[in-house]
């Protein structure tokens, strides 16, 4: 490239040298567009990672051998806001009964199951599990005894199977019961992909209800 000249060979070396040098460059321009990919996933992982654990003070089982009798003394619970929700609540519950919870909108009824299944802790009173306070009970061996549908279930994008059985570790017969048992199954044979139809996430490729 003496005196401002270039050779032919000097324009194709020059062409082919530079992509060593802007590649990488791209690359390093290219690094915000990847983050701004992952940083909302990476902020929800570590919402997640830095949860308080639940504490778990509790060391006894439940003894299950004559069912299971719910009871709750004059438990109260207010909010941070301070209004209370509950406020000396008795209710019994005995092995096998149907019982229905109704009331108005925000009059407490989904305060009352949460506090049920520990995601709260009364103020006052206390709920007992066959005489036990639920408090005791080892959180394990607790969430056991209950199977909640919530009114906004969460769906997983995978397949049905998968959003059924999480691990995939249960084996078929048991899967084809839960999906009868749960009256799944007439939905499911309708799919053309049966249980292996993907879902998309949160039930978006499936009509509401
Ligand atoms: N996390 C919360 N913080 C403060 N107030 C709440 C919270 N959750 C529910 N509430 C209030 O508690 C009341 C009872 O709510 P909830 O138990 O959800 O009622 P229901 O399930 O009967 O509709 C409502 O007034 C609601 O606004
Ligand atoms: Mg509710």
């Amino acid at each position: 490239m003496a005196e401002g000249h270039l050779s032919l060979g000097g324009v194709f070396a020059f062409i082919s040298y530079s992509g060593y040098v802007t590649g990488p460059i791209m690359m390093l321009l290219n690094l915000r567009i990847f983050f701004s990919a992952i940083i909302p996933s990476a902020e929800r992982l570590f919402q997640i990672l830095g949860l308080e654990e639940e504490p778990d003070a509790g060391k006894l089982k439940v003894e299950q051998d004559r069912g299971i009798q719910i009871e709750y003394r004059q438990v109260s619970y207010a909010y941070e806001n301070g209004r209370s929700i509950l406020k000396g609540a008795d209710i019994k519950i005995a092995q096998g009964e149907k019982v229905a919870i109704v009331g108005e909108n925000g009059s407490g009824k989904t305060t009352f199951l949460n506090l049920l299944l520990r995601f709260l802790e009364p103020q006052e009173g206390e709920i007992t599990v066959n005489g036990t306070n639920i408090s005791e009970i080892e959180a394990d061996s607790y969430r056991g005894l209950f199977a909640v549908v919530d009114q906004a279930p969460y769906l997983f994008s995978g397949t049905i199977r998968e959003n059924i059985d999480l691990d995939l570790r249960t084996d078929r017969e048991a899967f084809l019961r839960a999906c009868e048992k749960s009256g799944a199954d007439s939905f499911i044979a309708k799919l053309p992909e049966k249980e292996e139809c993907v879902i998309g996430q949160n039930g978006s490729m499936l009509s509401g209800g």
